[in-house]
């Protein structure tokens, strides 16, 4: 009976994933995983002895409260942080369910093996990520680094093996223990345009430990979600590595051989800084303008702002305008995306980068705001920078670009952008919404 039951929740997750493809579906999509998530819950409740109903229940409430208001408070910008927290506490919990079947069954299946090491793995990985994202923690590469890294992998391989022919349970401990430093040491040299990759690589281990502890506690429901949220991280973070024009290998292993270079452009000055009564005047004589949303937009809370140029640049002074989107624009995939909609952004004007991409040269006016690193021609020109190698947004060949920042500061990659010392570029200095605000009064009268 129960499996008539897991199955129905099985394939709402499915439908619900799918329905994702589109922001369109987004809601209803949602929508749908949460039913199947609450046909899942409660069918766990009704097949599990009564004994164990009380520390089950506890668990959901201290869980579910915890979620629901970390999910209400979490900044938008700070999403990234809270992924990476649930992330490693799903490798968390498959380190402890590994315990507790080790504790209990005398036989040590090679899957509670597995488990312990991807847990481990992703729990101290995720937890350095979450540091770094909140800016407790910087790249930190040291001598030897990839040799060490080797080591200890060898060490951790060698340690399963040995713990899965002996069945000994000192070497679990062990084999815990350097799984986490594996982790630590995988993820400290990772930073810049590499982050949001590392997160779904975690995320993906998160989904695999979790299968794993399926197949340990023979739960079907938990093998298929695991298995989903494994596959959706995988292929997600191959995207992004696509985008980047980088490999998994590459970022995993490499990644602190690149350094900052920030010499070249330190020494220049700025050739034009503008004010939104000037920007109002060029947008209005435009024909065609396309605004790149970045991190900045995000921080500023700027989309509403954003959505009240667009229409009266389209209706009052008949500009086409256009969102160009860059795959890792902002803190997480889908960050503007989600902003762009919230402001009832119409979809059909928001253009992914290979759409787009090409059409900079014939825009009288590029708004970029609160975007930095993903306009950076040095992914291009230089490398020795962080970022090289990132598609970046060709918007040096349009007419007049704008960047609208508080500062000459440098983006998430911690580089120096040229284009800010371009002669076609007009600097506005300043908070992205009260900027871009200031401007719609401009354009309204
Ligand atoms: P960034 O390169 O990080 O640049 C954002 C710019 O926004 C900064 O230079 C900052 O300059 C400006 N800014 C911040 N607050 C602002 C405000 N209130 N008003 C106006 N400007 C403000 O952003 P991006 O171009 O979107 O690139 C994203 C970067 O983040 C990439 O390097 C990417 O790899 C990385 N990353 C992405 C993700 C995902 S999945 N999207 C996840 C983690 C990391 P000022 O301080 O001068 O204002």
């Amino acid at each position: 009976m129960n499996e008539i039951f897991y199955s129905t929740a099985a394939i709402l997750f499915i439908l619900s994933i799918h329905g994702l493809n589109s922001p369109k579906n987004a809601q209803k999509s949602n929508f749908i995983g949460i039913i199947g998530m609450i046909i899942a819950l409660l069918t766990i409740l009704a097949f599990i002895p009564i004994n164990r109903l009380p520390i089950i229940m506890t668990s959901l409430l201290l869980g579910g409260t915890i979620g629901i208001i970390s999910g209400r408070k979490v900044l938008m910008t700070a999403l990234p942080q809270m992924v990476a927290v649930f992330n490693g506490l799903g490798g968390l919990a498959a380190v402890l369910l590994s315990l507790g079947e080790i504790i209990l069954n005398p036989y040590h299946h090679l899957i509670s093996t597995i488990s312990v090491i991807i847990g481990s793995l992703t729990f101290s990985g995720s937890m350095v990520a979450f540091l770094k994202l909140q800016g407790c923690l910087k790249i930190t590469s040291f001598r030897s680094q990839q040799i060490i890294n080797f080591i200890f992998t060898i060490i951790m391989i060698a340690l399963a093996i040995i713990f899965y022919l002996s069945q000994k349970n000192e070497f679990f401990w062990l084999l815990t223990i350097i799984s986490f430093i594996v982790g630590i040491l995988l993820v400290l040299p990772i930073g810049g345009a590499d982050m949001p990759i590392i997160i779904s690589i975690l995320n993906a281990a998160s989904g695999w430990a979790a299968a794993g502890i399926g197949f340990m506690l023979e739960q079907p429901l938990l093998i298929i979600t695991g298995a989903i949220i494994g596959a959706s991280g995988i292929m997600l973070a191959q995207v992004m590595t696509k985008a980047m024009n980088a490999s998994l290998i590459e970022i995993l292993f490499f990644t602190h051989n690149k350094k900052t270079n920030n010499t070249d452009s330190d020494k220049k000055e700025i050739t034009h800084i503008g004010s939104p009564k000037d920007a109002a005047f060029i947008m209005e004589n435009a024909e065609n303008m396309i605004i790149i949303p970045g991190y900045g937009m995000a921080a500023a809370h700027a989309q509403y702002s954003l959505k009240e140029m667009t229409t009266i640049l389209e209706k009052k002074y008949h500009v086409q305008v256009r969102f160009a989107i860059h795959p890792v624009a902002g803190r997480m995939p889908g960050h503007m995306n989600v902003l762009l909609a919230e402001a009832d952004i119409p979809y059909d004007q928001i253009f992914e980068f290979e759409d787009i991409n090409r059409d900079f040269g014939t825009a009288d006016v590029v708004y970029i705001i609160g975007a930095n690193d993903i306009t950076n021609p040095k992914a291009k020109d230089d490398k020795s920078s962080p970022i090289y190698g990132m598609p970046v947004f060709d918007v040096s060949s349009a007419k007049t670009v704008f960047f609208v920042k508080r500062s000459l500061n440098t983006g998430y990659a911690g580089i120096d952008n040229p284009l800010f010392y371009a002669d076609n570029t007009i600097m506005l200095f300043g908070d992205a919404k009260k900027i871009t605000e200031s401007i719609v009064k401009e354009l309204a009268e």
